[in-house]
C-alpha cells in the first residue's frame, strides 16, 4: 500500500484527492469531537466550512432534530448549541440528532476530501479501529492532517505516525511511505511514548489550556476509547454501517 501524507489541507486540493482513499486526522479537536458525537449516538455530522452555511442549512428543524456545533478561535460560535469540546458531545445532548458542524481547520481538511472514494476520520480515540479498517481495505491512501491555521501540528503528525506504525505491523500489510509519511513515523517514535504529554506541549494544546479547555487535552489523548470508524457518506459523516463494520471487524487481521 502506498501512503502519501499532507501536513496541512493547504498542501492539497479536492481534485488531487478525488477518488482516493483519504484519512483526515484532527486530534485537537474536530476528529475527537466528531468521533465522540457519533459514538454517543449522533445520527450524522454535516460538515460545513462557513458559519453562514451552517445557519442557512439548519432551517426550521434547528434545535429539535438538528444542532449546530463547532468553533472559531477554539470558542463556541454565537447561536450554536455546541462548541468543539468532546465533553459536550454526550449521548444526552446528541443522540439521534444531526449536527451541522464547522471548525477552523478540521472542516477545511474534510472539505478537501469531499470527492474522495472513501474518507474516514481518525484521531487517537479511534486509532485502532481505523488501522483495522485500512488493513482490510488494503488500498493506497493519503493522510490529510488538519494542522493549525495552515501550519504543521505535532499532535496530528504523531497520531499519523502511530497509525502507520500499527498498520505496518499487521500481517500481510506492506507499506510504501512517502517522505512525509516516513517523517511522521519518526516523530511518533520520538514523541509518541506519552500522548498526553505530547498533546499538552503542542502549540494548539497550550492555546486550548490558555482559553480554559485544558480538560479537553486529556479527552483527546485517550487512545482507542471508541471502536468506531466515522466515514463520509455523500455529504454527511456517519459511522461505518454495522454490516460493513462487521465485515472488517470479523476479518482476522493478526499482528506479526
Ligand atoms: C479545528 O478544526 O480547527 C479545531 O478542531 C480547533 C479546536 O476546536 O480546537
Amino acid at each position: 500500500m502506498r501512503v502519501g501524507l499532507y501536513f496541512t489541507p493547504h498542501q492539497t486540493d479536492e481534485f488531487a484527492l478525488r477518488d482516493q482513499v483519504v484519512v483526515v486526522i484532527d486530534v485537537l479537536r474536530a476528529g475527537t469531537s466528531i468521533t465522540t458525537a457519533l459514538a454517543n449516538g449522533a445520527k450524522e455530522i454535516i460538515p460545513v466550512t462557513t458559519v453562514e452555511r451552517a445557519v442557512k442549512i439548519s432551517g426550521s428543524l434547528f434545535g429539535d432534530y438538528i444542532l449546530r456545533g463547532g468553533e472559531r478561535n477554539g470558542k463556541t460560535i454565537e447561536g450554536f448549541n455546541l462548541g468543539n469540546s468532546p465533553a459536550e458531545y454526550t449521548a444526552g445532548k446528541v443522540k439521534g440528532k444531526a449536527i451541522i458542524y464547522s471548525t477552523t481547520n478540521g472542516s477545511r481538511a474534510i472539505d478537501k476530501a469531499r470527492y474522495a472514494r472513501e474518507m474516514t476520520i481518525c484521531s487517537f480515540v479511534n486509532l485502532s479501529a481505523v488501522v483495522r479498517f485500512l488493513g482490510v481495505l488494503k488500498r493506497d491512501f493519503h493522510i490529510v492532517c488538519a494542522g493549525n491555521n495552515g501550519m504543521f501540528s505535532m499532535e496530528d503528525s504523531v497520531c499519523a505516525g502511530m497509525l502507520l506504525q500499527q498498520l505496518g505491523e499487521l500481517k500481510g500489510v506492506e507499506l510504501s511511505l512517502s517522505d512525509a509519511a516516513q517523517a511522521v513515523v519518526a516523530l511518533h517514535k520520538n514523541f509518541g511514548r506519552s500522548v498526553s504529554k505530547m498533546i499538552k506541549n503542542s502549540e494548539h494544546g497550550k492555546y486550548l489550556a490558555q482559553i480554559g479547555a485544558a480538560g479537553d487535552l486529556d479527552l483527546c489523548a485517550e487512545v482507542d476509547k471508541f471502536d468506531v470508524v466515522p466515514q463520509l457518506v455523500g455529504n454527511v459523516i456517519k459511522l461505518k454501517k454495522e454490516t460493513e463494520k462487521n465485515e472488517f471487524v470479523k476479518t482476522t487481521v493478526q499482528v506479526q
